[in-house]
């Protein structure tokens, strides 16, 4: 049983034995840089141990400097961290797979990396381009190239030392369980859309019985108005138990045996979202009898994330 005192440094074991992922973990999918340099600084001293990047979010070297000096600021050690980041669709092809894993390692200014995650299982056109699309404005994918075929260039990194565990983001069960099987290395991770709305409930029973790590992305529905954050029934257990809607449905999140990916983008929101604590039984009880089903995201359908813009922000 979780103790409503250690909710927030709640850890999980990987499967191949690379040590624990923190449940609560800082997602840095903001698209503006100055304010992820920030927002990764205020997460670091929140106390937020795990940060969630990808290359797509084309701000790897702002994270990367803030861990940098934030680290040296707070006398914390690289290995008191857990760092994520993810292959872009646009770089499925084995040969691929290395250099673009260097290149995110370089930006983050990082030796190693605790997780690397394919970011989504479309490949799209290989090349320079993260956003390929024909004259009509359709993407451009590539079928010369397996899931199956990325996964082992995956494999390969972790055999190189540098690659602590590997994962995929953005599956189902039916993609995930072909790769599980046929693989060498197994997936230590998968990150998916999860939150009230959308239980995923098969894929997280899939996991626990596989030691494979659910890792929930928009927990608090994206922020999206009206959403989660106003539902009803998260509305009134948050002021009967004192705590804001958001700490709500993150605790419910970790009580509920996944990781759980945040965003908070000032220094008051990122001591909130981390100071959570364990929600009674009844109330994890009404949270899991909520009936609507949402899902905000369609990257799973395409391979194009929502919420990021196309255009480089200065
Ligand atoms: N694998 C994938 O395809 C994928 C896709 C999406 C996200 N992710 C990852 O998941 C992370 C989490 O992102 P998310 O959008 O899913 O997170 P989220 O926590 O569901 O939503 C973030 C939004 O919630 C608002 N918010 C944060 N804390 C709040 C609080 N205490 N009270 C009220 N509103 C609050 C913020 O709004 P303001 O803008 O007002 O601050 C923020 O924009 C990302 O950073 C990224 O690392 C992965």
């Amino acid at each position: 049983m979780i103790e409503s005192s250690d909710l927030p440094q709640t850890r999980m074991p990987l499967n191949n034995g690379a040590g624990y992922i923190p449940a609560l973990g800082f997602g840095t999918l903001i698209p503006d840089l100055a304010l992820t340099r920030t927002a990764t600084r205020d997460a670091l001293d929140a106390g937020f141990r795990h940060f969630d990047c990808a290359e797509r979010y084309r701000n790897e070297r702002e994270v990367g400097e803030a861990l940098e000096t934030g680290l040296v600021a707070a006398g914390i050690a690289r290995e008191d961290i857990f760092v994520t980041t993810k292959l872009w669709n646009s770089n499925h092809r084995p040969e691929r797979v290395e250099p673009a894993f260097e290149a995110s390692l370089d930006r983050l200014k990082l030796q190693y990396l605790d997780l690397y995650l394919i970011h989504t299982p479309f490949a799209f056109q290989p090349g320079d381009d993260q956003d390929p699309r024909d004259r009509n404005g359709n993407v451009v994918y590539d079928n010369g190239v397996t899931l199956l075929d990325t996964w082992r260039a995956m494999e390969s990194l972790v055999d190189g030392g540098r690659c602590r565990a590997i994962g995929l983001s953005d599956i189902g069960l039916k993609e995930l369980l072909p790769i599980y099987e046929s693989a060498r290395i197994k997936p230590a991770v998968v990150q998916v859309e999860s939150h009230p709305y959308l239980p995923e409930t098969e894929l997280l029973e899939l996991c626990k019985e596989k030691g494979i790590v659910f890792l929930a992305f928009a927990p608090l529905g994206h922020g999206m108005k009206p959403g989660l954050l106003e539902d009803p029934v998260i509305s009134a257990i948050a002021t009967r138990v004192g705590k804001t809607p958001a700490q709500v449905l993150l605790a419910w999140a970790v009580q509920r045996g996944t990781a759980v990916l945040t965003t908070p983008k000032t220094a008051a929101r990122a001591l909130e979202n981390f100071d959570i604590a364990a929600l009674p039984e009844d109330a994890l009880n009404e949270i899991n009898r909520i009936q609507t089903r949402q899902r905000l995201n369609d990257v799973v359908n395409t391979g194009n994330p929502g919420f990021i813009p196309r255009v480089k922000s200065a």
